[in-house]
């Protein structure tokens, strides 16, 4: 086989990889297997540049800027939706269907959730990705091919050997609520503005000049109607979903079919009942009519279809009033303005309290005590105060202040250099450790059953419970007084806590509460490091070499093992007798052994490296010493080479490199 047709071979099948990995979260084969098929990738395209193609599974991450979007007409114009405001409208529409197509029986429809992000267009010729644009105003959008092949769910091939000649797929770029919640949370750790709402954040990553900056935020797809297909037809629009998704585009599987219309209502009661616990916002169903045929008898008027109709679910804004403002305080003792609002009914639950996030926000937002303001609530998150009815200012409105002093301990508040955050310092705050205590307690942490947000007070103000690690020493005789009859809960709580004592690392390291350590963190740590005294021994250096850990995870997580307190609480939990499940290290081939990197490497980055070894169980250390075991030199090595040589260290060239890290 030729350099050609084995970078041909190597793509498809890193194109398949990429699809069962990043759209199917379900991955055929190991890490490091996927690792060794696109090193060489990389390693032929070095050597053969000229054969280098835009949709090669290494062109994914980040062109060069662009100076503007350039304007790009859709092959087929792109249409928007009917709205129905209520099921009566959604029986309106059924029987305008049957009138116009003059049906008797029953009309079949596709039902689908209308996913709350930024409609685009993509368009593939012979298979492959070669433009991808916003809708713009449905006959012209802007080119966005660059930044979407960042999408790590958008496939640059097709899954055919004989693709349609071309191709053109309509879908939603969106954003997870869970990604977009920690997005926001880092943003506003660094004092960076907040997006309003996933929608807003998924269009704002898409829209960057530098493509860069796209591929670092967590963008997703979905694909749900065909345009201009050549060389293929479609009875039924089920039936061109279900190509997309052979095609290994990602299609949304709750999609449903439905034999009349009283189906699509059932459905979309059922989304709408199940809306929040949706892992994306969706803000209505799309009910389609299913037969092609019968869509094009339809055809469109005023560029909206009158074969679908897009069935609203109740809006998740309201305007109230903010009667106060107060603070509370976290467990890691940020403070945090909370509007205590006139009770208010948003998208069916009745909201008191909103929160407005920092300092920042308020006085971006311009809210004031008194203010008629925008509320939202999206999906399960606490609500959050969006804007101002400025109009509706009364003249007693008046601007709200942080507190000088911590309104829970009452020691000074300070607002820590460069952070957004105002915090109270006094790691003694009662508000501090109830909530770390809380936090410790919670299902995805040690999962205490019983230990509720009352008893954890209660135990508190009766003085039974100072620190996390008090839990472990509570009894029966101490408990049993606290509820009034003799009551089952003291021994249940009991038999909780001991039975909690049985954990994994993630868990553990989750519920201590190390600031910027959320679940998935937690689970990358522990398994790149593969025990806690690891963790609590790497450098920041060895910490970032993780994936996904950057600079604030890495000084938050040293911070917290540095400290003298948190040193000995962790002694006192493990002598408790908390024990983790055996867990599989990525590798440990490298094990013990500590690497120094120097000069270029040409067939990965400096982190992809760092990466690589701390998977295989090593160490990576920024200067050289007696304690290191190999230096990798790339080019243009630097005084760490001669160093090496001078302490007689073994120095390996990449290829060497390479193999020890890829057998
Ligand atoms: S179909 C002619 N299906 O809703 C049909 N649209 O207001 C065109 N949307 O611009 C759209 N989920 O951004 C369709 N499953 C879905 C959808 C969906 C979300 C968005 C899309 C469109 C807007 C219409």
């Amino acid at each position: 086989m030729g350099p050609r047709e084995e970078i041909e071979k190597l793509s498809r099948e890193i194109n398949y990889h990429n699809i069962r990995y990043y759209r199917d979260d379900n991955p055929e084969i190991p890490d490091e297997d996927y690792d060794r098929l696109l090193r060489r990738l990389l390693e032929l395209e070095r050597k053969y540049p000229e054969y280098v193609t835009p949709d090669s599974p290494t062109q994914r991450v980040g062109a060069a800027p662009l100076e503007k979007f350039e304007k790009v007409t859709h092959p087929q114009p792109m249409f928007s939706l009917q709205n129905a405001m209520d099921e009566e409208e959604v029986r309106e529409f059924d029987r305008r269907v049957k009138r116009f197509l003059g049906v008797s029986g029953e009309i079949a429809y596709m039902a689908e959730p209308k996913i709350d992000g930024l409609a685009i267009n993509l368009i593939f010729e012979r298979g492959r990705f070669t433009r991808g644009a916003t809708r713009g105003d449905g006959r012209e959008g802007e080119d966005a091919t660059q930044n979407l092949r960042t999408v790590r769910s958008l496939p640059l091939r097709l899954l055919d050997r004989e693709p349609p000649a071309f191709l053109e797929v309509r879908g939603e770029v969106y954003m997870r609520r869970s990604e977009f919640e920690q997005m926001n949370r880092e943003r506003a750790e660094k004092g960076e503005s907040l997006f309003m709402n996933p929608r807003n954040a998924a269009a704002g990553s898409l829209r960057q000049l530098d493509p860069r900056i796209t591929a670092s935020r967590p963008l997703d797809l979905f694909c749900y109607q065909l345009g201009r297909v050549d060389g293929r037809a479609f009875e039924t629009h089920h039936e061109a979903l279900a190509q997309l998704r052979r095609w290994g585009l990602p299609v949304n599987d709750r999609i449903e079919r439905c034999p009349d219309l009283s189906a699509a209502l059932k459905f979309y009661r059922k989304i709408l009942a199940e809306r929040d616990q949706l892992s994306y916002e969706a803000d209505g169903v799309v009910i389609k009519v299913d037969r092609i045929e019968q869509q094009r008898a339809l055809g469109e008027k005023s560029r909206e279809p009158r074969w679908a109709i897009a069935a609203k679910f109740p809006a998740r804004q309201r305007t109230t009033v903010i009667q106060e403002i107060k603070v509370q305080v976290g467990r890691t003792g940020a403070l945090t303005p909370v509007a205590e609002l006139e009770p208010v009914e948003v998208g069916g639950v009745i909201v008191k309290r909103a929160t407005l996030h920092n300092q920042d926000e308020i006085e971006r937002k311009d809210v004031r005590i008194g203010d008629t303001v925008v509320v939202q609530r999206a999906g399960d998150v606490i609500p959050e105060v969006v804007s101002v009815v400025v109009a509706q200012r009364p003249k007693s409105a008046h601007k709200f202040q942080m507190p000088e002093r911590c309104p829970e301990c009452g020691s000074k508040v300070v607002r820590p250099e460069g952070e957004a955050v105002h915090r109270c310092e006094n790691r003694d705050c009662p508000a501090q450790i109830k909530e770390s205590i809380r936090h410790f307690t919670t299902r995805n942490a040690m999962d205490i059953e019983g230990l509720g947000d009352k008893i954890v007070e209660l135990l508190y103000e009766q003085k039974l419970v100072r620190s996390i690690a008090d839990l472990f020493r509570l009894t029966l005789e101490q408990l049993s007084p606290l509820w009034k009859k003799a009551e089952k809960a003291p021994q249940n709580i009991l038999q909780a806590i001991e039975a909690s004592k049985k954990t994994t690392l993630p868990r553990f390291l989750f519920a201590l509460g190390i600031r910027q350590v959320g679940e998935a963190t937690a689970r990358d740590l522990a398994l790149a490091f593969g025990d806690l005294e690891s963790i609590a021994r790497a450098s920041e250096d060895e910490l970032q070499a993780v994936e996904g850990i950057g600079p604030e995870v890495s000084a938050s997580v040293r911070a917290f093992f540095e400290n003298k307190e948190n040193q000995t609480l962790i002694k006192e939990l493990l002598k408790a007798g908390i024990e983790f499940e055996k867990i599989e290290k990525k590798g440990n081939k490298l094990s013990g052994k500590t690497f120094v990197l120097t000069g270029g490497l040409s067939s990965m980055t400096r982190d992809q490296a760092k990466a690589a070894i701390i998977r295989l169980g090593g160490r990576v250390a920024s200067s050289v010493s007696k304690k290191t075991d190999f230096v990798v030199a790339g080019e243009d090595p630097g005084s760490k080479l001669d160093k090496a040589k001078e302490l007689g260290i073994k120095t390996l060239s990449e290829t060497e490199f390479n193999k020890m890290i890829g057998d």
